[in-house]
């Protein structure tokens, strides 16, 4: 008997079970962390990215916070459209934060989209967050498919008119196209700092090194010499940053 008056044994026990149930704990808490893996929560306010910072950390360490200003928040000239002379009709001008140090750990980050007559945001996909567009003027047809399912990758497209939103769920191919002949605008809002960007056809024939041109020839059914001629196009990337701060993410 314990000083307590708990038999030994039965004390073992209830240590056993308190063990199981932590585990259990610890495996559930795992797995919804999973499900719900997103941008990390903060942990404080705010951790203003520190540029210049030389600890590798994912995202960007935080700027010491008495240095912190309030301009480390702001961006300016979102009512500014991007020049859309290029073969697109299209330009992004995003802000993530690589553009704007106050995003740094607050899982929110936006794009302005200027689309010239006919323009087009080609299909691309944001391996790190859903988007939600709004149609700010003109009228746009956007549309996701889905991956790979039992009913083969499905297409919900649909024409948006200014003040329609639309929303393009995470990781899946997605596409704008100014179906008017005059210029469009959309404002679109991430669930993340950083949401990424995978435009396909860059992915696929303007990589760097090429991929070698037999892998793509069969799944694209395409010739050696079509897979040859499409790499050695130049792939526009109209998501340039194209103001101030221009720095990459650890
Ligand atoms: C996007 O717009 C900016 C600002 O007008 C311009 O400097 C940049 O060259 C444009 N990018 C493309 C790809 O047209």
């Amino acid at each position: 008997m314990t000083p307590y008056g708990v038999p030994r044994v039965a004390c073992s026990k209830r240590v056993q079970m308190a063990a199981r149930i932590i585990l259990i704990a610890a495996l559930l808490a795992l797995a919804s962390s999973r499900a719900l893996a997103f941008d990390p929560s903060p942990l404080q306010d705010f951790c203003v990215a520190d540029y210049d910072s030389k600890v590798s950390v994912n995202g960007f360490a935080c700027m010491n916070a008495k240095d912190v200003t309030v301009d480390d928040f702001y961006f300016t000239g979102l009512d500014k459209a991007a020049s859309t002379s290029n073969e697109l009709g299209a330009n992004i001008t995003l802000v993530n934060v690589e553009r704007l140090p106050g995003l740094n750990t607050l899982g929110v980050a936006m794009s302005r989209i200027d689309y010239a007559p006919f323009g087009l945001n080609p299909p691309h996909s944001h391996p790190r967050s859903s988007e939600i567009l709004h149609v700010a003027e003109g009228t746009l047809y956007a549309g996701f498919v889905t991956s790979n399912t039992a009913q083969g990758n499905l297409l919900f497209a649909k024409k948006l008119n200014k003040g329609d939103a639309f929303v393009f769920p995470r990781g899946l191919v997605h596409f704008q196209f100014n179906n008017g002949d005059i210029p469009a605008v959309a404002f679109a809002t991430f669930g993340s700092q950083s949401p990424g960007l995978v435009t396909a056809a860059n992915a696929l024939f303007g990589s760097k090194p090429p991929i070698p041109d037999y892998i793509l020839a069969r799944p694209a059914q395409l010739s050696k010499t079509t897979v040859d001629w499409l790499q050695e196009q130049q792939w526009l990337d109209i998501a340039q940053e194209n103001g101030p701060p221009s720095v990459q993410a650890n």
